[in-house]
């Protein structure tokens, strides 16, 4: 940028983030040299909001999300609006005829023929999965994780990880109808729940934690993080902040790096595992709007082995499980 200011290297910052969790996620292997534009995008905001939506190479097939029929009938609808509009209106138009925008409108939505609304373009990888209507179980499947249910698709958002926040979106998108389509019926909810019992509930992060590896952390940081972070007494800021000594250090206080306004609210307060686990499991849920263009990692095991690395790399080590 010819007027390089404060601003125009703040873009430049955040366009390279954009762009290599891009390539990161690509495929970090193929990589030698990451370049860097000269131009910043002109919506480099927005396209930070926009995350790439594929899921990082390495974390294993998610089993599937978990059910959100239990929770419709006493989800916030409210909750969801609010959601909504701030993560979804960006594409989406919401009221009765309203415009297509980047995203179809989605009036009427639940219930209707999927990926069927009136003059939108859809790309080719939904063509294929417009298969009869929405129903509650695909919109969590969609919605969950878009680029897994329709590799490919033109909806380039990473996803909803949070089982209630999605009943409170699909709970509120069933609102957007002349008539709602009905709630899951109990022997339906009761189906849900027994399917689901089989599998064992998710470990807490102690457990894994006392079994984590860090050498796999380290060959993941390798991969998706160190794009953007460097790990070394005394390394150098890049996209991100440098990570040495970060677990049980003051949150997003590394001197000399100007954080998003997204994360104030939680500088600070001390890294602990859990606060760790909760960050990198999905940065976009933790601090919505954050500069970290990553969308987490999702395999609970290689969050811990990903904690176990960074406690490492510090002058004295936190005691972890
Ligand atoms: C960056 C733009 C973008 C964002 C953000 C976005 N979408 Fe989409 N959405 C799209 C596009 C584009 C499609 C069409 C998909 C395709 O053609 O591959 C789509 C399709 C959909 C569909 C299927 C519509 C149909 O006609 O069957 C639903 C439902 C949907 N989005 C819901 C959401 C919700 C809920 C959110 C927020 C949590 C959201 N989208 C966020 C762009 C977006
Ligand atoms: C595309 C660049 C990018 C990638 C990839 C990325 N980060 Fe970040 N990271 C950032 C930015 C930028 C911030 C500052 C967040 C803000 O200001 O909103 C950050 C902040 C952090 C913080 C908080 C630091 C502090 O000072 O408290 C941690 C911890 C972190 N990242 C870990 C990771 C890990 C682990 C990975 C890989 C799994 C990763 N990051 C991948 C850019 C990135």
């Amino acid at each position: 940028m010819q007027n390089s200011g404060k601003d125009g290297l703040f873009f430049n910052k955040i366009a390279a983030g954009v762009l290599t969790a891009g390539l990161v996620l690509w495929g970090a292997n193929r990589i030698a040299h990451v370049i860097i534009p000269d131009e910043a995008p002109e919506h480099a905001a927005l396209q930070v909001a926009a995350l790439p939506s594929a899921a990082p190479a390495t974390a294993p097939a998610p089993s599937g999300p978990e059910s959100v029929l239990p929770l419709l009938a006493s989800a916030d609808v409210a909750k969801g609006q609010a959601f909504v509009a701030q993560q979804c209106a960006a594409c989406h138009t919401l009221t009765a005829g309203g415009a297509n925008g980047v995203g179809p409108n989605l009036y009427g939505v639940l219930g209707g023929p999927m990926f069927a609304h009136a003059g939108f373009t859809y790309s080719a990888a939904v063509k294929s999965k417009a298969k009869g209507d929405w129903d509650y179980d695909k919109m969590n499947q969609w919605l969950y994780a878009p680029n897994d249910f329709a590799p490919g698709t033109g909806m380039s958002y990473s996803g909803i990880h949070s089982t209630q926040t999605r009943a409170d979106v699909i709970a509120y998108l069933r609102t957007l109808a002349a008539q709602p389509v009905a709630l899951p019926s109990a022997a339906e909810i009761k189906a849900a729940s027994a399917a689901a019992a089989p599998s064992a509930p998710a470990e807490d992060l102690n457990s894994l934690l006392a079994k984590a590896d860090p050498a796999k952390g380290k060959a993941l940081f390798a991969q998706q993080c160190a794009a953007c972070h460097a790990i070394a007494s005394g390394g150098p800021n890049g996209v991100g902040p440098d990570l040495y000594g970060i677990v049980g250090a003051k949150a997003f206080s590394a001197p000399g790096f100007a954080y998003s306004d997204a994360v104030k609210p939680h500088a600070g307060k001390p890294w602990t595992p859990a606060m760790l686990d909760d960050w990198l499991k999905a940065p976009m849920s933790f601090a919505p709007g954050t500069h970290m263009a990553y969308p987490g990692i999702k395999n609970d095991q290689m969050r811990a082995d990903m904690i176990a690395y960074l406690n490492q790399n510090a002058a004295s080590p936190a005691k972890l499980p």
